[in-house]
């Protein structure tokens, strides 16, 4: 258990507090998806968005937005998400089919259907880990869109300030098996404790072999950037104050302390990828991405 002190837990489902951005991102996700030039599809992204009242009314293509790219939030910053997914995709993929993984855990999972839209490797179980509002409110919708996973799926309703390592193992995880971690757009919510818990839980449950990705916040001062399109559309359009539920503690530095654990780890700024897929986000003045770097480590076999 991780003593700590909780900004973010006034609503535990979908419709409000931290579980709201999962909508942003499935918006995020559905537009994306139906851009011409697409960096990744998610065909039940759209569905969430439609499903909650909360975000019934907000966009689910380009074209829906009156000011379309030039938009901070529904242009720049749901490309940005898009670029992400399509990232983090190929991470997944890339360290199933060429490693012999075959257990993927999914911290802060939210509305990812990666588990019902990536082609596994046969033998494959994704884990799920967010809270318990929210996975229901994914269930309720894909149920009724009779989807059905690729691998085997196993959601883990809890919050990752409780005991998330007991419920895992609980669900069947195998720490003598090598496994894929992911936590994207999750640690920046977590208070300090609860990340370096997490990093140094995964180092402890992964054997040689293991890989993890995950995306920080740089930023030595968060309220930096309060100012910038990015944030301020974000709360005029659609009302969440990412700034007031970001944990405000000074963050760990959690790639460094993974390679202090022997893991080989690569820090990139989303730029790159931008650069690598000749599309999504550039850098610009007073940038609330300026900071964000995704992170990639491996441990390496003994
Ligand atoms: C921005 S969303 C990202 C969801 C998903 N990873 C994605 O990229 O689509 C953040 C997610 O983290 C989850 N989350 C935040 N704090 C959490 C906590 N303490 N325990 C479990 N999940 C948490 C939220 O419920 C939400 O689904």
């Amino acid at each position: 258990m991780v003593s700590t002190t909780p900004r973010n837990t006034g609503v535990e489902g979908v419709e409000g507090g931290v579980g709201l951005t999962a909508l942003m991102v499935a918006a995020a996700r559905a537009i994306e998806t139906h851009r011409h030039d697409t960096l990744a599809r998610d065909v039940y992204a759209e569905h969430f968005v439609l499903a909650a009242p909360a975000s019934a009314g907000w966009p689910v293509r380009i074209q829906q937005v009156a000011d379309g790219d030039a938009n901070p939030l529904w242009g720049r910053f749901a490309r940005y998400f898009g670029l992400r997914t399509r990232v983090l995709d190929d991470f997944l993929l890339r360290s199933v089919h060429t490693g012999s993984a075959r257990q993927v855990v999914l911290f802060g999972a939210g509305l990812d259907s990666r588990a019902f839209r990536l082609d596994w490797p046969p033998g494959c179980v994704i884990f799920e880990i967010d809270r318990e509002g929210v996975l229901a409110f994914k269930h309720k919708v894909l149920d009724g869109l009779s989807a059905a996973p690729k691998a085997a799926r196993v959601p883990i309703p809890i919050d990752l300030r409780a005991d998330w390592v007991g419920a895992l193992a609980d669900a069947g995880f195998d720490t003598a098996a090598p496994s894929v971690w992911l936590a994207e757009g999750l640690l920046f919510y977590l208070p300090t404790a609860a990340e370096t818990y997490l990093i140094d839980t995964v180092d402890r449950l992964s054997t040689g072999g293991s890989a993890l990705a995950f995306e920080v916040k740089l930023d030595k001062d968060l309220l930096e950037y309060r100012d910038s399109p990015l944030y301020t559309s974000t709360t005029q359009q659609i009302g969440i104050d990412l700034l007031n539920l970001f944990d405000r503690e000074p963050r760990p530095d959690s790639a460094g302390d993974l390679a202090s654990k022997g893991w080989s780890t690569s820090v990139h700024t989303p730029f790159d990828f931008t650069r690598h897929h000749g599309r999504g986000p550039l850098p610009e003045q007073n940038d609330a991405l300026a900071g964000n770097r995704w992170v990639f480590a491996n441990k390496p076999r003994p």
